[in-house]
């Protein structure tokens, strides 16, 4: 079998080892790998990786030390011409040229999208990695890039938390995350925020200006306010203006931490994570399986059609929230 490999959509660190171990567990299983360059766009434009012997086949080697380093060896891109029906036509003439027979994916719920749309003018399997620092696919806890996202994030709150205490301030902290607060949820938690805006649970600015209130009197110096750039009211720079604007008890400065969050060294957890998840996508096509997501739910390896992955909105866990509450007195 040739098994097809690309990234695409917004990178996430951890693409790099969930490449290694598809390329590996490929040819371990005595397979043939091809690494297909940007996505969906390179696929259109037949941009193949070529090995050092000249041919389009990647080998043990095109994957060595691959592990510790951040965003992908091969690229990634989103295509406005793969969103056509003319160019999805044109990939899957591309694949059967090349005479592939399975590929996997590894992006986040756009380039599943695109992974259905293409199936609809080919018939080889297809089974997916969630890659996306955004941990917004359900049929996996966690996707592959948000342990290093999360860290990154935090990083930035712990040394935003020391002028905010020198300065007695507050900083309000935007991350990463369109429709989902996940990264911002786990970055407060982790970073002793005093206030989480998601997109899940309402921004009710009178009830946050009370709760800061309420913080200062207790004797808080400081202030650290996380907020997904999905937030339903509306991102870092808005959300200061609605504070400032219902007079804020502490002056404010807003940092948006943006792409930052996708590059660095991926973290162990996405090193292990992106490892296990390409290493059993590869194994599951020999299988037949085919059109779902490889995740990991509770310790389990499970696959979920495409289809599901991005159908619902992915909950962040109430729990969560409520602990965030109790530790910001
Ligand atoms: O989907 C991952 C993500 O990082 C989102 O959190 C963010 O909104 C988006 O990608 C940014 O995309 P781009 O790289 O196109 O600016």
């Amino acid at each position: 079998m040739r098994i097809g490999v690309f990234c695409s959509g917004g990178d996430a660190p951890g693409m790099n080892p969930c490449v290694r171990a598809v390329v590996r567990s490929t040819i371990s299983a005595g397979h043939e790998a091809v690494g297909i360059y940007r996505g969906y766009h390179g696929l259109l434009n037949e941009d193949l990786f070529i090995n050092a012997q000249g041919t389009a086949t990647m080998t043990a080697r095109s994957v060595s030390d691959l592990s510790k380093l951040g965003g992908t060896l091969l690229r990634s891109s989103r295509s406005k011409e793969f969103r056509t029906e003319e160019g999805q036509q044109k990939a899957a003439d591309i694949l059967r040229k090349h005479k592939i027979d399975a590929l996997v994916p590894i992006g986040g719920d756009g380039t599943f999208h695109g992974a259905v749309d293409l199936m609809k003018y080919w018939d080889g399997l297809v089974v997916g990695c969630p890659g996306t620092i955004d941990n917004d696919l359900i049929g996996t806890d966690y996707t592959i890039g948000f342990a290093t996202a999360v860290q990154t994030a935090v990083e930035a709150l712990d040394k935003l938390r020391d002028t905010a205490e020198s300065h007695e301030r507050m900083f309000i902290v935007e991350v990463m995350g369109r429709h989902s607060g996940y990264i911002a949820l786990y970055t407060a938690l982790a970073g002793g925020a005093e206030v989480a805006c998601l997109p899940e649970t309402p921004t009710d600015i009178p009830e946050i200006i009370a709760h800061l209130h309420k913080l200062k009197e207790r004797g808080k110096k400081s202030i650290m306010i996380v907020v997904a750039e999905g937030d339903e009211n509306g991102g870092g720079e808005k959300l200061q203006a609605d504070l400032t604007a219902a007079e804020c008890p502490f002056p404010t400065r807003v940092l948006t931490l943006g792409h930052l969050q996708r590059g660095g060294a991926p973290a162990p957890a996405d090193r292990i994570l992106g490892t296990l998840l390409g290493d059993f996508a590869v194994q599951s096509i020999p299988k037949g399986h085919t059109g779902v997501m490889a995740g990991r739910v509770g310790g389990d390896l499970v696959l979920t059609p495409f289809a599901e992955t991005f159908g619902q909105h992915k909950p962040v866990p109430e729990s969560l929230v409520s602990v965030l509450n109790a530790m910001a007195h």
